[in-house]
């Protein structure tokens, strides 16, 4: 028998403010064609003044717990990806951690921008598989809207905030395609593009938090190529076609890089959990709050086959091939 991470629930938040396309023309130089016909964007959800990423995060980490109907004190790893902590330091994970009453094990914050989930879910299933852990709480949750520049027309319009929790629990499998839980992570990262997709200050480089400056066309470049190799990597690993995924559950950043991955898998366009078109890219939320949403309204059951992958700045990309 081996240890295997089982993912026992999910949950998510959405802050309440609903801006639409329409909303942001108001704002900007820009319009709903333009970006709906651009990214499939055609509204996203904005924090409140004061609502912070470790409000977020909490809100889908308790909805994520209630799902699983497993007691917060049980938890002794908390995993959270995040670009956007509420302070510099300590880990956003940690404020999580006390507003949920646990005093012991562990809780860090991981950055990988938008592959935060990904990068979260490896950290913690290995801790599992290692018996260093035996429930943990692996959450991506970011505010962007803090960190753009709403003068910005080719940034603004694609990001929005929320974030989304799943919880792993230690059980265990045969090593079979068969097996319940997290079955495989892969992560990359090439430092060489640094600068394509980056914030333009930080606190040992300006002491300022900066904002997000993208090089859209070289991101989008590097997505297609990069995401399409990570899904092959996936299925190579567990000796498997992409025609036998129940679903993919990728990064939401833009409608073309998620239509163009399904493709090159060979599953239906209908087979991907589209959320970007009300959700905008929600950076490390946007797995998990898809993820919420298709196990919620039914599409997802459990015993489904889930590829999830994601690609952020740095960059860095991954996937994970989970049995739900
Ligand atoms: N509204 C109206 N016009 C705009 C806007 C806007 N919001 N933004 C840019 N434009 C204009 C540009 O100024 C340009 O005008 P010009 O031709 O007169 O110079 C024109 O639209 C075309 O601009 P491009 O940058 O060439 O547009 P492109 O087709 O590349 O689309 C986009 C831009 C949507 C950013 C695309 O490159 C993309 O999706 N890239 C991937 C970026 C991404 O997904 N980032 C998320 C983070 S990384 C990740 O999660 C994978």
């Amino acid at each position: 028998m081996l240890v295997r991470s089982h993912m026992v629930g999910v949950g998510a938040y959405l802050p309440a403010q609903a801006v639409s396309n329409h909303d942001l023309a108001q704002r900007v130089d820009t319009s709903d064609e333009w970006i709906v016909q651009r990214s499939g964007i055609r509204s996203r959800h904005i924090a409140a003044e004061g609502e912070t990423t470790s409000d977020l995060a909490f809100a889908a980490a308790k909805a994520a717990l209630e799902n699983a109907g497993i007691p917060a004190e049980r938890v002794d790893l908390i995993v959270l990806g995040t670009t956007t902590p509420d302070h510099t330091f300590p880990a956003t994970a940690v404020k999580v951690q006390a507003r949920l009453g646990i005093t012991s094990g562990c809780a860090f914050d991981i950055q990988a921008v938008c592959s935060g989930f990904i990068y979260a879910l490896s950290v913690a299933d290995n801790f599992i598989r290692l018996g260093q852990a035996k429930t943990a709480l692996v959450i991506g949750a970011d505010t962007f809207s803090r960190i753009l520049d709403w003068q910005d027309r080719t940034t603004c319009v694609l990001f929005g905030d929320g974030a989304g929790a799943v919880v792993l629990e230690a059980g265990e499998g045969q090593g079979e395609l068969s097996d319940r839980g997290v079955l495989s992570t892969h992560l990359h990262s090439d430092g060489r593009q640094y600068d394509s997709l980056a914030t333009d200050g930080g606190p040992s480089a300006t002491r300022t938090v900066g904002s997000v400056r993208m090089n859209g066309q070289e991101v989008f470049r590097h997505a297609v190529s990069r995401l399409s190799e990570v899904a092959a990597e996936a299925l190579a690993a567990n000796g498997i076609d992409g025609r036998q995924l129940d679903w993919l559950v990728p990064h939401q950043a833009n409608l073309r890089i998620i239509e163009a991955t399904a493709k090159k898998l060979k599953l239906p366009p209908e087979k991907a959990v589209v959320t970007v078109d009300h959700h905008g890219n929600t950076s490390a939320a946007s797995i998990p709050l898809a993820l919420a949403e298709a196990v919620a309204d039914g599409r997802i059951k459990r015993g489904d086959l889930l590829l999830m992958e994601a690609m952020g700045g740095g960059f860095t990309w991954g996937s994970a091939l989970v049995r739900w």
